[in-house]
């Protein structure tokens, strides 16, 4: 129920940056202020309140949102009333900056305060023309109790723990998120049970390191197996797992079970073990290549992706090619691929001067990109002939005739419609395999 008159036809627009975590954000956020009488913008035009959840992972990410809040403030400008907020990491780490650049910012919250966001929005909206900030951090604070505003779909979010207590040393999460907590289970249970009874068919648990996931006697395996016999969900999938909080138990669970997918997410961030120990990564190479030999062992066809980082602090020659080495070693399906960007109070950013040439950084990662590609090629390659399950997300964004969808393994496949076959999103259909892009499977149905 709407709880004041003042919020009913007032219109929201969330806008999105960075990883899963901040769309499940987004998502909460919305649920949040749909409990209080908003509802969603379709434009920013028709907007009464515009937020931007933000990232602060890496500099260049910050910059535009800098560039976004300087483009917003042509909408203020026409409608005055206009609320523009920014939330999220950047809203904790930089919120001097943002009053300083952007001074007509009305609103700054960080990940811990979107409960209060009502009350700060009113604030934000009354006779104060200062900005309304709100970046207290809360160990506390796991949103038990709200639910989501979630977007139509065949998979959906569910948090199942906030912050990060690892404190790799590139690494600003830990100061923006705050430390690391679990949602309880039964909070857990209730979202996932949400969603099946909604409609979805796909449930991606989300955390930091989600398998260092804990509450009480709970771990990461026994919350997976309490969520396989919801039915209704067909695949279950999380990230990202932290390649230190792997067991023997998780990996024989995610074996057994088909509900849960073919593929991980495990960051490597480099393949030399001294500059895994400059990072406090917790791990050396060995034991990474370990990991993923057992892994395989368990789940023979899992696709593998990683995080890299190159141009780390102290990064020499021989220690980027035993990234690379690891790349040609390993064969991710894919990778995410990046230079290292200095943040403000890390480790590294006090102690480790960041002596790697803007130049080098970038031969570095050109080198990487190319080698990736050209594995991804081949493992894409290789999938030709094959025929797997997909799971139907909808029609394909080139052409009306054509379906796409993941594999279990995370690949999308794109496929033309069959005739006389009524298919839809959320239906799972065998897709053989016929051609291939780096990143597309493309198939007929089976
Ligand atoms: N544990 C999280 C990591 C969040 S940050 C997860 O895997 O979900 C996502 C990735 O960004 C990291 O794995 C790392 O590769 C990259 N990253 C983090 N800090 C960075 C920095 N200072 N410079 C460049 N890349 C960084
Ligand atoms: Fe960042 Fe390392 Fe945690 S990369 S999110 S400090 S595991």
């Amino acid at each position: 129920m709407p709880e004041a008159d003042g919020t009913l036809g007032k219109k929201v627009f969330i806008e999105t940056y960075g990883c899963q975590m901040n769309l499940a954000d987004s998502e909460l956020m919305g649920g949040v202020l749909a409990d209080t009488g908003y509802s969603s913008a379709e434009s920013l035009e028709e907007a009464d309140v515009i937020l931007i959840n933000t990232c602060a992972v890496r500099e260049r990410a910050e910059d535009r949102v800098f560039g976004r809040l300087s483009h917003l403030l042509r909408f203020k400008n026409d409608k005055p009333e206009l609320v523009l907020g920014v939330t999220g990491c950047m809203a904790e780490h930089l919120r001097d900056k943002i009053t300083d650049q952007a001074p007509y910012v009305d609103l700054v919250i960080g990940p811990d305060a979107y409960r209060r966001l009502p009350a700060l929005l009113d604030k934000a909206t009354g006779e104060a023309r200062d900005p309304v900030i709100d970046v207290k951090l809360d160990k506390a604070e796991v949103y038990e109790g709200l639910t989501p505003k979630r977007k139509p779909g065949v998979g959906g979010w569910v948090t199942v723990q906030r912050g990060c207590d690892k404190f790799c040393t590139f690494c600003i999460v830990p100061f923006v998120r705050g430390r690391e907590r679990g949602v309880p289970p039964h909070e857990i249970l209730r979202q996932v049970e949400n969603l099946a009874e909604r409609g979805y068919k796909e449930v991606t648990l989300l955390g930091q390191t989600v398998n260092s996931y804990r509450y009480e006697d709970v771990d990461f395996a026994d919350l997976l197996e309490q969520i396989v016999p919801i039915e209704g969900i067909e695949r279950i999938r999380f990230t990202s797992p932290y390649p230190t909080d792997f067991t023997p138990k998780l990996i024989e669970t995610i074996a057994r079970h088909d509900k849960i997918c073919n593929y991980l997410h495990l960051p490597a961030q480099s393949g030399s073990n001294r500059m895994l120990d400059e990072m406090r990564r917790q791990y050396t190479r060995e034991e990474y290549d370990q990991l993923v030999d057992d892994i395989r062992a368990a789940v023979p066809d899992i696709a593998l992706s990683t995080d890299i980082i190159v141009g780390f602090p102290g990064e020499t020659e021989e220690d980027f090619e035993q990234t690379m080495e690891l790349m040609e070693s390993t064969r991710f399906d894919f990778a995410y691929l990046f230079k290292y960007s200095e943040r403000s109070n890390t480790y590294a950013s006090r102690n480790l001067p960041d002596d790697i040439d803007e130049e080098v950084k970038g031969e570095r990662l050109k080198k990487i990109i190319a080698l990736q590609e050209s594995i991804s090629a081949e493992v894409f390659k290789s999938k030709v002939g094959g025929t797997y399950t997909v799971l139907v997300e909808g029609e394909s964004r080139r052409d009306p005739n054509e379906l796409c969808g993941r594999t279990g393994d995370f690949k999308t496949v794109v496929f033309p419609k069959a005739d006389g076959r009524d298919i839809e999103a959320g239906d799972l259909v065998d897709v053989k395999v016929t051609d291939c892009t780096s990143h597309t499977l493309l198939g007929e149905l089976a």
